[in-house]
């Protein structure tokens, strides 16, 4: 999570090493490069599933009327599609006749999926077999439901999609919608994107774990932050001084949170702006991460430019420290906490709402 910050240029701390070299282009393609010599799942604790909620899988232009891509999140092969009438549909990837994989070479006919292989076609909605041109009759089978579809929905630019362990759990909650996406008045998102090696969850906890804000970040804890604690999403407001090549300014930053897919951040003070992140899971290990800020036209294309964008830059390289560590840290389940951690354990305690565990199971709550 963006914390405070001292100054915008501050140089980071302890991962100053590693990313001090990194400019341009190359820090743009570090942040999403393969990092192959990471240790294993098991070994990191990071064998838990996935906690369940929406994701913000793609941004709605990803897949267009009429077209068939294939997807990869949550360990599973899927294809997404967007019909005829407009609508995208998400279902798994492998066909039930022979499987072939449909989200390469498959076809959209009318708002069914076709296989590539022998032109069956699906229901996206039921997933159901309905056509399949060849044959006079279907298989009893393929005519209910036989493959897993995904709730999907339309949101601040984003195609979301609901995951839960158990397929048959609807959706929860909303998808919280920001009324600054699509405001003429907003400038179209700046996006950024990361791939991090490890769990969202780990990421998560970055938001209460007040101490590393300084030996990370370079900035001074969370002055001031008042932590809320929904039945479904969390947040803080945190007034901070930041400091700016003008001086000191006050500012008010506000994260929420609803699930653990969807998270955006409000600054206001310095330069007003919305984060809108998308954190998605494309393994246990692997996580994707994309960052879209949207300002007011008017201060983004003003005099206040220059500030807007060194915000941008500035919540950005707090990204690339933290993923230093992230990358290669492991999930300690008995963390030893001290005074002055902040509610790691009570993060903990809150977050296992997220997964799916038979009775009992104390799942990830554990600080030693
Ligand atoms: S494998 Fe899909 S139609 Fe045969
Ligand atoms: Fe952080």
């Amino acid at each position: 999570m963006p914390s405070t910050s001292t100054d915008a240029r501050t140089p980071p701390v302890a991962v100053w090493q590693l990313l001090e070299k990194l400019r341009g282009k190359d820090l743009v393609d570090w942040r999403v490069a393969p990092l192959d010599d990471r240790p294993s799942i098991a070994e990191r604790n990071l064998d838990i599933g996935f906690p369940f909620g929406w994701y913000a899988i793609e941004q709605v232009d990803f897949v267009k009327q009429g077209e068939v891509k294939p997807l990869r999140y949550f360990d599973m092969d899927l294809a997404i599609w967007r019909g005829e009438d407009g609508k995208v549909r998400l279902m798994d990837a492998w066909c039930r006749h022979m499987g072939a994989h449909m989200g390469h070479g498959g076809k959209v006919h009318g708002n069914l999926l076709e296989c590539p292989f022998h032109a069956w076609r699906y229901d996206g909605e039921e997933g159901v077999v309905v056509e399949i041109p060849y044959s006079k009759s279907i298989p009893p089978q393929v005519k209910r439901k036989c493959t897993r579809t995904w709730p999907v929905t339309e949101a601040n630019g984003w195609i979301w999609t609901w995951y839960h362990p158990d397929a048959s759990v609807a959706p929860m909650w909303d998808v919280h919608v920001h009324e600054e996406y699509g405001d003429p008045d907003w400038t179209p998102y700046d996006m950024h994107e990361w791939i991090i090696y490890g769990s969202i969850q780990n990421m998560a906890e970055n938001g209460v774990d007040v101490a590393h804000f300084q030996y990370i970040h370079g900035t001074a804890g969370l002055p001031d932050a008042e932590l809320r604690w929904g039945e479904w999403g969390r947040g803080a407001d945190v007034k901070a001084r930041m400091g700016t090549p003008k001086g000191m300014v006050d500012g008010l930053i506000s994260y929420d949170t609803m699930g653990p897919g969807q998270s955006w951040v409000r600054f206001r003070g310095i330069a007003e702006t919305l984060l809108v992140a998308s954190l998605v899971p494309i393994s246990e290990d692997v996580l994707r991460v994309r960052y879209g800020f949207t300002q007011p036209k008017s201060q983004a294309e003003g005099p206040g430019a220059g500030v807007a964008k060194a915000l941008i830059r500035d919540v950005c390289k707090q990204l690339d420290q933290d993923k230093v560590i992230w990358d290669r840290m492991k999930f300690e389940t008995q963390a030893i906490i001290c005074e002055g951690d902040g509610p790691i354990a009570r993060f903990r305690d809150w977050y296992s709402r997220y997964y799916a565990r038979p009775e009992g199971d104390p799942g990830l709550r554990a600080v030693g």
